[in-house]
């Protein structure tokens, strides 16, 4: 257990005024944020996760709720909170007439923190873009923008920063090279908060998470402590098309459905179960073809908790 750093407590954001069209974004979420961990909120798209980091920020007011960063009501004083806080720049925020330099020193001034020169070279470093200081963010790639909206999130050196959706569209090489750079912020010595629809960026990179879906809070754990509370099998996909019945009869089998083309077995004995399998499609007469076993994830989590899958 850690020092709680945010605490949340039964927070409710609505969109709109009451009545039919209202949006109940967040129907009395709690959670707590430890100093120094990398806190994931992981949900769907529409799961509240972006109205929950603007509360934090003082962008939007909570219908009920309290909500302090170190112990500061955000409601009471937003300043006083917004200033603890890096937030990760919308890509539209850098579509601007500055320099990659420029844009890193005007971030850091917003929160009267003037850096020098060398500061800014070694800060441009450590995000692998001293090469593109004198660039406008318009003309760098994907990877490099988002390395640049999180350079900028900690110009200021905040104790803590909220990174939204920080590696969506970007990719598989960009995504790896993001996920160094949250880790480096993280190792600094700061606590990172980040929204994601992926649970294999959730796996790797989080100390703990909490699973929001549809404005609410649905578990929190670490992505082992919550994978091992699903007490699950391991996974078998393969492409087989076999009366449901007589897989789920084949021993070791726990539950086993089909997803799209794929047939997806879960069972305790995958030995046992992956050659009583291969036999019952021998009588089919089908070949057994693109056979893979993984073990449980948050994937797997998310659907037994909420029926649906995350990504969407
Ligand atoms: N400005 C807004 N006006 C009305 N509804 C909104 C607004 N912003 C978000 N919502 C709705 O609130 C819910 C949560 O949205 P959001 O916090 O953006 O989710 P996430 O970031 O997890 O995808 C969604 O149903 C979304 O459509
Ligand atoms: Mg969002």
């Amino acid at each position: 257990m850690g020092e709680a750093i945010i605490q949340i407590e039964n927070l409710v954001v609505n969109y709109g005024r009451p009545g039919p069209r209202q949006v109940q974004a967040l129907k009395g979420v709690s959670l707590e944020v430890y100093r120094g961990e990398i806190f994931g909120l992981l949900g769907p798209n529409g799961a509240g996760k972006t109205t929950l980091l603007s509360v934090l920020e003082g962008l939007l007011k909570p219908g009920a709720g309290r909500v302090t960063v170190q112990g500061i009501d955000v409601t009471r004083d937003p300043t006083g909170v917004r200033r603890l806080l890096g937030t990760q720049l919308q890509q539209t925020a850098l579509v601007d007439d500055l320099t990659v330099e420029e844009l890193i020193n005007l971030y850091a001034a917003l929160y009267e923190v003037y850096l020098t020169k060398e500061q800014i070279h070694s800060l441009l470093e450590r995000f692998d873009l001293a090469e593109q200081r004198r660039e406008y963010p318009r003309r760098l790639s994907g990877g490099q923008r988002q390395r640049l909206a999180v350079a900028a999130a900690i110009a200021h050196d905040p104790q803590i920063v909220l990174l939204d959706e920080p590696t969506s569209a970007l990719d598989p090489q960009a995504r790896r090279k993001i996920w160094g750079m949250i880790r480096t912020i993280h190792e600094e010595g700061r606590t990172v908060i980040l929204t994601t629809h992926s649970m294999e960026e959730a796996e790797l990179l989080c100390g703990r998470v909490s699973i929001i879906d549809r404005g609410q809070h649905v578990a929190m754990g670490s992505p082992v402590q919550l994978i091992a509370s699903l007490d699950a099998g391991t996974m078998i996909k393969t492409v087989l098309e076999l009366p449901l019945e007589e897989v789920q009869a084949v021993p070791g089998v726990v539950q086993a459905r089909y997803t799209g083309q794929h047939l997806e077995v879960e069972s305790c004995q995958p030995n046992e179960t992956l050659a009583a399998l291969t036999a019952l499609a021998a009588r089919y007469r089908q070949p057994l073809g693109e056979v893979s076993m993984r073990q449980p994830n948050l994937e797997d989590v998310f659907l037994q908790l909420t029926g649906r899958t995350l990504q969407v």
